[in-house]
Protein backbone atom coordinates (compact mmCIF):
# COMPACT_ATOMS: atom_id res chain seq x y z
CA UNK A 1 0.00 0.00 0.00
CA UNK A 2 1.55 3.49 -1.31
CA UNK A 3 2.03 5.65 2.30
CA UNK A 4 -0.11 8.58 1.38
CA UNK A 5 0.63 12.30 1.89
CA UNK A 6 -2.41 14.36 3.19
CA UNK A 7 -2.36 17.50 1.53
CA UNK A 8 -4.44 20.57 1.92
CA UNK A 9 -4.09 22.95 -1.43
CA UNK A 10 -4.59 26.77 -1.05
CA UNK A 11 -4.91 27.76 -4.52
CA UNK A 12 -6.04 30.42 -7.00
CA UNK A 13 -7.32 28.51 -9.63
CA UNK A 14 -6.25 29.44 -12.55
CA UNK A 15 -4.95 27.23 -15.68
CA UNK A 16 -1.56 25.99 -13.57
CA UNK A 17 -3.74 25.41 -10.43
CA UNK A 18 -6.53 23.10 -12.10
CA UNK A 19 -3.74 21.29 -13.19
CA UNK A 20 -1.94 20.85 -9.57
CA UNK A 21 -5.65 19.83 -8.36
CA UNK A 22 -5.92 16.98 -11.05
CA UNK A 23 -2.23 16.26 -10.19
CA UNK A 24 -3.45 15.41 -6.40
CA UNK A 25 -6.41 13.76 -7.66
CA UNK A 26 -4.53 11.46 -9.69
CA UNK A 27 -1.45 10.90 -7.34
CA UNK A 28 -1.97 7.53 -5.53
CA UNK A 29 0.61 8.96 -2.98
CA UNK A 30 -1.58 11.54 -2.38
CA UNK A 31 -4.84 12.13 0.53
CA UNK A 32 -6.64 15.02 -1.04
CA UNK A 33 -7.88 16.26 2.55
CA UNK A 34 -9.12 19.98 1.13
CA UNK A 35 -8.78 23.10 -0.85
CA UNK A 36 -8.95 26.34 0.13
CA UNK A 37 -9.04 29.48 -2.05
CA UNK A 38 -7.70 32.90 -2.18
CA UNK A 39 -8.15 35.67 -4.61
CA UNK A 40 -4.76 35.97 -7.08
CA UNK A 41 -5.49 34.57 -11.02
CA UNK A 42 -9.28 35.43 -10.52
CA UNK A 43 -11.07 36.62 -7.69
CA UNK A 44 -11.79 34.11 -4.46
CA UNK A 45 -15.27 33.04 -5.38
CA UNK A 46 -14.84 32.14 -8.95
CA UNK A 47 -11.87 30.42 -7.73
CA UNK A 48 -14.15 28.53 -5.02
CA UNK A 49 -16.28 27.94 -8.48
CA UNK A 50 -13.42 26.57 -10.86
CA UNK A 51 -12.18 24.45 -7.94
CA UNK A 52 -15.26 22.81 -7.11
CA UNK A 53 -15.56 22.12 -11.09
CA UNK A 54 -12.31 20.72 -11.53
CA UNK A 55 -12.81 18.06 -8.62
CA UNK A 56 -16.16 16.77 -9.89
CA UNK A 57 -14.74 16.59 -13.57
CA UNK A 58 -11.70 14.48 -11.28
CA UNK A 59 -14.67 12.36 -9.69
CA UNK A 60 -13.55 13.64 -6.52
CA UNK A 61 -16.61 16.17 -5.54
CA UNK A 62 -16.90 15.11 -2.11
CA UNK A 63 -13.41 17.43 -1.52
CA UNK A 64 -14.11 20.01 0.60
CA UNK A 65 -13.71 23.40 -0.65
CA UNK A 66 -13.50 26.83 0.94
CA UNK A 67 -13.75 30.22 0.16
CA UNK A 68 -10.94 32.14 1.87
CA UNK A 69 -10.21 35.85 1.81
CA UNK A 70 -11.16 37.50 -1.31
CA UNK A 71 -8.63 40.45 -0.85
CA UNK A 72 -5.05 40.76 -0.55
CA UNK A 73 -4.22 42.18 3.75
CA UNK A 74 -3.62 45.59 2.75
CA UNK A 75 -3.62 45.73 -1.25
CA UNK A 76 -5.74 46.66 -3.55
CA UNK A 77 -7.19 43.32 -5.17
CA UNK A 78 -5.50 42.47 -8.80
CA UNK A 79 -5.89 39.77 -10.95
CA UNK A 80 -4.71 38.73 -14.40
CA UNK A 81 -7.77 37.93 -16.91
CA UNK A 82 -5.03 37.91 -19.52
CA UNK A 83 -2.97 34.89 -18.24
CA UNK A 84 -5.41 32.47 -17.27
CA UNK A 85 -8.61 33.70 -19.21
CA UNK A 86 -11.94 35.94 -18.22
CA UNK A 87 -13.06 32.72 -15.79
CA UNK A 88 -9.61 31.82 -14.70
CA UNK A 89 -9.64 28.24 -17.29
CA UNK A 90 -8.82 29.29 -19.95
CA UNK A 91 -10.54 28.01 -22.94
CA UNK A 92 -12.30 26.02 -21.08
CA UNK A 93 -15.69 25.63 -20.18
CA UNK A 94 -16.85 23.23 -17.50
CA UNK A 95 -20.42 22.48 -16.19
CA UNK A 96 -21.02 24.66 -12.66
CA UNK A 97 -20.34 22.40 -9.81
CA UNK A 98 -23.22 20.62 -7.86
CA UNK A 99 -21.46 20.79 -4.49
CA UNK A 100 -21.94 23.46 -2.54
CA UNK A 101 -18.96 25.72 -0.80
CA UNK A 102 -17.79 24.64 2.86
CA UNK A 103 -19.45 26.15 5.45
CA UNK A 104 -15.91 26.99 6.95
CA UNK A 105 -13.77 29.83 5.95
CA UNK A 106 -10.44 29.10 4.68
CA UNK A 107 -8.59 29.88 7.14
CA UNK A 108 -10.55 28.01 10.17
CA UNK A 109 -10.07 24.83 7.84
CA UNK A 110 -6.61 24.59 7.82
CA UNK A 111 -6.33 25.75 11.52
CA UNK A 112 -9.04 23.37 12.51
CA UNK A 113 -7.44 20.02 10.18
CA UNK A 114 -4.03 20.87 11.38
CA UNK A 115 -4.99 21.02 15.06
CA UNK A 116 -7.15 17.65 14.52
CA UNK A 117 -4.46 15.89 13.31
CA UNK A 118 -0.84 17.31 14.23
CA UNK A 119 1.74 16.74 12.37
CA UNK A 120 -0.14 14.95 9.58
CA UNK A 121 -0.89 17.84 6.98
CA UNK A 122 1.31 19.16 4.05
CA UNK A 123 -0.11 22.47 3.16
CA UNK A 124 0.56 23.26 -0.29
CA UNK A 125 0.07 27.28 -1.41
CA UNK A 126 -0.01 28.02 -5.18
CA UNK A 127 -1.57 31.29 -5.05
CA UNK A 128 -0.78 34.78 -2.83
CA UNK A 129 -0.27 33.83 1.13
CA UNK A 130 -3.04 35.92 2.33
CA UNK A 131 -5.17 32.50 3.72
CA UNK A 132 -2.18 31.33 5.06
CA UNK A 133 -0.36 34.75 6.94
CA UNK A 134 -3.83 34.91 8.56
CA UNK A 135 -3.78 31.09 10.21
CA UNK A 136 -0.48 31.77 11.33
CA UNK A 137 -0.98 35.56 13.06
CA UNK A 138 -4.01 33.41 14.74
CA UNK A 139 -2.37 30.38 15.52
CA UNK A 140 1.45 31.01 15.81
CA UNK A 141 2.33 27.19 16.47
CA UNK A 142 0.66 25.98 12.75
CA UNK A 143 4.21 25.49 11.55
CA UNK A 144 4.63 23.13 14.47
CA UNK A 145 0.84 21.46 13.95
CA UNK A 146 1.88 20.75 10.03
CA UNK A 147 3.99 18.29 8.94
CA UNK A 148 5.21 20.88 6.43
CA UNK A 149 4.57 23.47 4.05
CA UNK A 150 5.55 23.56 0.34
CA UNK A 151 4.80 26.63 -1.94
CA UNK A 152 4.71 27.92 -5.34
CA UNK A 153 6.25 31.32 -5.08
CA UNK A 154 8.92 33.77 -5.39
CA UNK A 155 11.98 34.36 -7.25
CA UNK A 156 15.45 33.88 -5.85
CA UNK A 157 17.76 34.26 -8.33
CA UNK A 158 15.74 35.19 -11.33
CA UNK A 159 13.35 37.88 -12.91
CA UNK A 160 10.40 38.42 -11.98
CA UNK A 161 7.10 37.53 -14.13
CA UNK A 162 4.48 40.01 -12.85
CA UNK A 163 7.70 43.06 -12.64
CA UNK A 164 11.46 42.64 -12.61
CA UNK A 165 12.22 41.33 -9.67
CA UNK A 166 8.75 39.74 -8.51
CA UNK A 167 6.79 36.56 -8.98
CA UNK A 168 2.73 36.96 -9.63
CA UNK A 169 1.79 35.14 -6.00
CA UNK A 170 4.11 37.16 -4.09
CA UNK A 171 3.09 40.51 -6.20
CA UNK A 172 -0.59 40.25 -4.91
CA UNK A 173 0.05 40.49 -1.17
CA UNK A 174 4.06 40.37 -0.18
CA UNK A 175 2.71 41.56 3.48
CA UNK A 176 1.48 38.42 3.79
CA UNK A 177 3.90 36.73 2.26
CA UNK A 178 6.20 38.47 5.00
CA UNK A 179 4.15 37.30 7.80
CA UNK A 180 4.70 33.87 6.65
CA UNK A 181 8.05 33.64 6.43
CA UNK A 182 8.86 35.74 9.52
CA UNK A 183 6.19 33.36 11.05
CA UNK A 184 7.78 30.10 10.41
CA UNK A 185 11.41 31.32 11.20
CA UNK A 186 10.28 32.61 14.84
CA UNK A 187 8.70 28.95 14.80
CA UNK A 188 11.57 27.22 13.75
CA UNK A 189 13.86 29.38 16.19
CA UNK A 190 11.68 28.36 18.90
CA UNK A 191 11.51 24.59 17.97
CA UNK A 192 14.26 23.66 15.66
CA UNK A 193 12.28 20.13 15.05
CA UNK A 194 10.27 22.27 12.45
CA UNK A 195 11.15 21.85 8.84
CA UNK A 196 11.41 24.56 6.63
CA UNK A 197 9.35 25.33 4.09
CA UNK A 198 10.00 24.14 0.46
CA UNK A 199 9.86 27.21 -2.00
CA UNK A 200 9.47 26.69 -5.09
CA UNK A 201 9.68 29.79 -7.15
CA UNK A 202 10.52 31.05 -10.74
CA UNK A 203 13.54 29.35 -10.52
CA UNK A 204 12.48 25.95 -11.14
CA UNK A 205 9.18 26.55 -11.83
CA UNK A 206 9.97 28.33 -15.15
CA UNK A 207 11.84 25.13 -16.47
CA UNK A 208 8.13 22.97 -15.90
CA UNK A 209 7.29 23.77 -19.74
CA UNK A 210 4.38 21.23 -20.97
CA UNK A 211 4.37 21.50 -24.45
CA UNK A 212 1.67 20.37 -26.78
CA UNK A 213 3.29 16.83 -27.68
CA UNK A 214 3.18 16.24 -23.78
CA UNK A 215 -1.08 16.95 -24.60
CA UNK A 216 -1.17 14.46 -26.83
CA UNK A 217 0.98 11.71 -24.65
CA UNK A 218 -1.66 12.68 -22.02
CA UNK A 219 -4.58 12.06 -24.14
CA UNK A 220 -3.18 8.57 -25.27
CA UNK A 221 -2.48 7.48 -21.68
CA UNK A 222 -5.63 8.55 -21.00
CA UNK A 223 -7.17 6.15 -23.72
CA UNK A 224 -8.66 9.65 -25.37
CA UNK A 225 -9.52 9.75 -29.17
CA UNK A 226 -8.49 10.29 -31.43
CA UNK A 227 -5.90 12.27 -29.95
CA UNK A 228 -5.32 14.62 -32.95
CA UNK A 229 -8.51 15.99 -31.67
CA UNK A 230 -6.21 17.78 -28.77
CA UNK A 231 -6.73 20.67 -31.21
CA UNK A 232 -3.71 22.58 -30.12
CA UNK A 233 -2.28 24.55 -32.90
CA UNK A 234 1.38 23.95 -32.21
CA UNK A 235 2.59 27.14 -33.07
CA UNK A 236 0.14 27.91 -36.38
CA UNK A 237 -2.44 30.63 -35.59
CA UNK A 238 -4.11 30.07 -32.78
CA UNK A 239 -7.27 31.36 -34.47
CA UNK A 240 -7.19 28.09 -36.67
CA UNK A 241 -7.21 25.97 -33.09
CA UNK A 242 -10.66 24.65 -32.49
CA UNK A 243 -12.27 22.94 -29.37
CA UNK A 244 -10.92 19.90 -28.28
CA UNK A 245 -13.38 17.16 -29.08
CA UNK A 246 -11.17 14.47 -27.78
CA UNK A 247 -13.28 11.75 -26.12
CA UNK A 248 -12.33 12.03 -22.56
CA UNK A 249 -13.78 15.05 -20.50
CA UNK A 250 -9.97 15.71 -18.60
CA UNK A 251 -8.31 15.81 -22.11
CA UNK A 252 -10.58 17.80 -23.30
CA UNK A 253 -10.35 20.13 -20.44
CA UNK A 254 -6.82 19.87 -20.26
CA UNK A 255 -6.35 20.45 -24.03
CA UNK A 256 -9.05 23.78 -23.96
CA UNK A 257 -7.15 25.46 -20.58
CA UNK A 258 -4.05 24.51 -21.71
CA UNK A 259 -4.73 26.01 -25.07
CA UNK A 260 -5.03 30.05 -23.85
CA UNK A 261 -2.81 29.31 -21.70
CA UNK A 262 0.20 28.37 -24.51
CA UNK A 263 -1.54 31.36 -26.50
CA UNK A 264 -0.25 33.79 -23.53
CA UNK A 265 3.02 32.51 -23.31
CA UNK A 266 3.32 32.58 -27.08
CA UNK A 267 3.11 35.53 -26.93
CA UNK A 268 4.66 36.95 -23.32
CA UNK A 269 7.73 34.12 -23.55
CA UNK A 270 8.36 33.11 -26.75
CA UNK A 271 7.32 29.41 -26.73
CA UNK A 272 3.71 27.79 -27.79
CA UNK A 273 4.22 25.70 -24.35
CA UNK A 274 3.30 26.36 -21.17
CA UNK A 275 4.51 27.34 -17.71
CA UNK A 276 3.28 24.79 -15.60
CA UNK A 277 3.91 25.98 -12.11
CA UNK A 278 1.40 24.88 -9.58
CA UNK A 279 1.52 20.94 -10.09
CA UNK A 280 5.49 21.14 -9.81
CA UNK A 281 5.00 22.52 -6.47
CA UNK A 282 2.64 19.84 -5.39
CA UNK A 283 4.67 16.86 -7.34
CA UNK A 284 7.49 18.09 -4.94
CA UNK A 285 5.29 18.39 -1.83
CA UNK A 286 4.81 14.18 -2.55
CA UNK A 287 7.93 13.13 -3.33
CA UNK A 288 10.76 16.09 -1.65
CA UNK A 289 13.52 14.17 -3.97
CA UNK A 290 12.20 15.90 -7.34
CA UNK A 291 13.92 19.41 -6.55
CA UNK A 292 17.00 20.08 -4.71
CA UNK A 293 16.96 23.32 -2.15
CA UNK A 294 19.17 25.54 -0.69
CA UNK A 295 18.67 27.11 2.75
CA UNK A 296 17.96 30.71 2.65
CA UNK A 297 17.63 33.05 4.75
CA UNK A 298 14.25 35.01 2.56
CA UNK A 299 12.76 38.03 3.44
CA UNK A 300 9.97 40.06 1.45
CA UNK A 301 10.58 43.83 0.01
CA UNK A 302 7.57 46.12 0.65
CA UNK A 303 7.91 49.00 0.60
CA UNK A 304 10.73 48.95 -2.79
CA UNK A 305 9.43 51.49 -5.44
CA UNK A 306 11.34 49.58 -7.94
CA UNK A 307 11.87 46.25 -5.94
CA UNK A 308 8.39 45.74 -4.54
CA UNK A 309 7.17 41.99 -3.55
CA UNK A 310 11.05 40.62 -4.16
CA UNK A 311 11.83 38.06 -2.04
CA UNK A 312 15.38 38.55 -1.15
CA UNK A 313 17.36 35.45 -0.40
CA UNK A 314 20.35 35.96 1.48
CA UNK A 315 22.85 33.85 -0.55
CA UNK A 316 26.05 35.18 1.55
CA UNK A 317 24.66 34.85 4.78
CA UNK A 318 25.11 38.80 4.94
CA UNK A 319 22.35 39.33 7.55
CA UNK A 320 23.40 36.78 10.03
CA UNK A 321 19.89 35.27 10.43
CA UNK A 322 19.73 31.81 10.13
CA UNK A 323 17.62 30.11 6.97
CA UNK A 324 14.12 30.19 6.75
CA UNK A 325 13.56 28.54 3.68
CA UNK A 326 14.65 25.39 1.53
CA UNK A 327 14.60 27.06 -1.76
CA UNK A 328 14.57 24.91 -4.57
CA UNK A 329 17.28 25.74 -7.15
CA UNK A 330 17.09 22.82 -9.13
CA UNK A 331 14.19 19.72 -10.20
CA UNK A 332 14.31 17.06 -12.24
CA UNK A 333 11.70 18.05 -14.65
CA UNK A 334 11.43 14.55 -17.36
CA UNK A 335 10.40 13.11 -14.29
CA UNK A 336 7.53 15.48 -13.25
CA UNK A 337 6.28 15.67 -16.75
CA UNK A 338 6.34 11.65 -17.09
CA UNK A 339 4.66 11.66 -13.62
CA UNK A 340 2.17 14.73 -14.93
CA UNK A 341 0.82 12.51 -17.57
CA UNK A 342 0.77 9.27 -15.99
CA UNK A 343 -1.27 10.80 -13.07
CA UNK A 344 -3.51 12.75 -15.45
CA UNK A 345 -3.96 10.50 -18.12
CA UNK A 346 -4.59 7.98 -15.86
CA UNK A 347 -7.44 9.95 -14.43
CA UNK A 348 -8.54 10.87 -17.63
CA UNK A 349 -8.73 6.85 -18.24
CA UNK A 350 -10.72 5.95 -15.56
CA UNK A 351 -13.39 8.49 -16.70
CA UNK A 352 -16.32 7.03 -19.42
CA UNK A 353 -16.31 8.11 -23.24
CA UNK A 354 -18.65 10.82 -23.91
CA UNK A 355 -19.24 12.02 -27.29
CA UNK A 356 -19.13 15.93 -27.32
O1 LIG B 1 3.80 33.07 -10.89
C1 LIG B 1 3.12 31.86 -11.11
C2 LIG B 1 2.05 31.65 -10.08
O2 LIG B 1 1.11 32.72 -10.17
C3 LIG B 1 1.24 30.37 -10.31
O3 LIG B 1 0.79 29.88 -9.07
C4 LIG B 1 0.08 30.85 -11.12
O4 LIG B 1 -1.09 30.04 -10.96
C5 LIG B 1 -0.18 32.19 -10.51
O5 LIG B 1 -0.93 32.00 -9.31
CA1 LIG C 1 -1.62 29.58 -8.72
Amino acid sequence: MTERTALILDVDTGIDDSLALLYAAGSPDAELVAVTCVSGNIDARQVAVNSRAILELAGRPDIEVALGREVPLIRALETTPETHGPQGLGHAELPPPSQPLSERHAVDLILDEARRRPGEIMLVTLGPLTNLALAVMREPSLPRLLKGYTLMGGAFGVSGNTTPTTEWNIHCDPEAAAIVFRAWGSAMAADPSIARPVALGLDVTERARILPDDVVRLARRAGSTPDDSIALARGEDPMLAARSVASRPIVRYVADALRFYMEFHARYDGFYGAFIHDPLAVAAALDRGLVTTEPLYVDVETRGELTDGMTVADRRRLTGKPPNLDVAVSADIPVFLDRLVERIGGLAADHPDVSR
